[in-house]
């Protein structure tokens, strides 16, 4: 099969595109036929080695990234008992050392999901990772409540476009911050109120939230925290080293509580926002796709902070 692969550290240009052997499924295994998968950012850091402490020292142990797939079940292990060959499915592999950015794929069947028929491939692929990272974020770690005050700072991401659909389904009142030409489409899928940060610095507004979502760290812990009310909490997806110096889910002045979270691929949640598509009350922002051919360019576009909302790779090759 066609695959694209890494063999060292480094940037998107050491990716190549080339024939690799069939995975094939065993035990509890589905071999997934891939349609189409998603990039991420977290492409990026396994790429760029920063998480070489998990995923290998010194060469990459798992040559193919990609974490989001979605794709049709081409044959099942003899341990499967949830899936049939010819069901459309997606998932995230991150736990299972990914392999997404190839034509085929093999993963235990509880990383997957029933794709949702309302969703085309390309669409499905854009969920998992980013979608469950914002539920977990605002539901599990925010306890985010019907008619709190939310902000979600990088609202026009792959997490961010997510969270401000699932925190308008949790009840929340959303306040979404973006750079000035992705606020309309921030705004179509439902933020209440807009903050262009390139005019206006959330943390200075005197304007309080309930809960500040954030996935892109670039405030001082200190600043986050004056823009929380009594009893905020504040969660980001971007580690800030601040935080831990202060402790894990310290309180603070006015009960207010801080935390670096850390998402877990979750079939449950997947299946929870699988219903929240299937009934269109959250949606994929799919902003451009690429062939498989093009990873490259694909991880650049989404590194070079051009896309709004997801990057998604259609499979086959070109
Ligand atoms: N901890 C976890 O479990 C976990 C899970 C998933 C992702 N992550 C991390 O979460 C982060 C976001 O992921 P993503 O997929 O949403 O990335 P993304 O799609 O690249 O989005 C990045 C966002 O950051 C915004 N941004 C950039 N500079 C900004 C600034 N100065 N002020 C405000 N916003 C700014 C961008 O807004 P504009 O484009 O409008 O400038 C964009 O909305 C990444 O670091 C990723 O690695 C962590």
């Amino acid at each position: 099969m066609k695959a694209v692969v890494f063999t060292k550290y480094g940037s998107p240009d050491g990716l190549r595109l080339t024939e690799v052997e069939n995975p094939a499924p065993l035990g509890d295994e589905l071999l997934v036929k891939v349609v189409a998968t998603a990039v991420n950012q977290a492409d990026h850091h396994v790429l760029s080695g920063s998480l070489r402490f998990s995923t290998g020292l010194f060469w990459p142990r798992q040559p193919i990234l990609g974490s989001d797939v979605a794709g049709i079940v081409a044959a099942i292990g003899p341990d499967v008992s949830q899936f049939q060959v010819g069901d459309a499915v997606f998932g995230d592999l991150s736990g299972h050392g990914r392999g997404g950015f190839a034509e085929f794929v093999t993963a235990p069947e509880d990383a997957w999901a029933l794709k949702p028929g309302t969703l085309s491939f390309a669409e499905a692929a854009a969920v998992p990772m980013t979608a469950v990272t914002a539920l977990q974020g605002l539901r599990d770690y925010g306890q985010l409540q019907p008619g709190e005050r939310v902000l979600i700072n990088g609202a026009s991401g792959g997490v961010g476009t997510f969270a401000v659909q699932i925190a308008k389904v949790l009840g929340g009142v959303v306040t979404a911050v973006a750079s000035g030409r992705k606020l309309n489409r921030v705004q179509a899928i439902g933020a209440d109120h807009l903050i262009d940060y390139t005019q206006e610095d959330f943390t200075e507004n005197g304007q309080p939230y309930d809960l500040i979502f954030d996935t892109v760290g670039n405030r001082a812990v200190a600043a986050y925290e004056r823009a929380l009310a009594p009893g905020g909490r504040f969660v980001t997806t971007a580690f800030l080293p601040g935080l831990l110096l202060r402790g894990w889910w310290p309180v603070h002045r006015a009960g207010q509580k801080m935390v670096n979270m850390m998402a877990h691929p979750a079939r449950e949640d997947l299946m929870f926002l699988a219903k929240l598509l299937a009934s269109g009350q959250i949606q994929p922002v799919v902003d451009r796709c690429f062939p498989l051919a093009e990873v490259p360019d694909a991880l650049r576009y989404l590194g070079n902070g051009q896309a709004t909302g997801k990057v998604v790779v259609r499979v086959p090759a070109v």
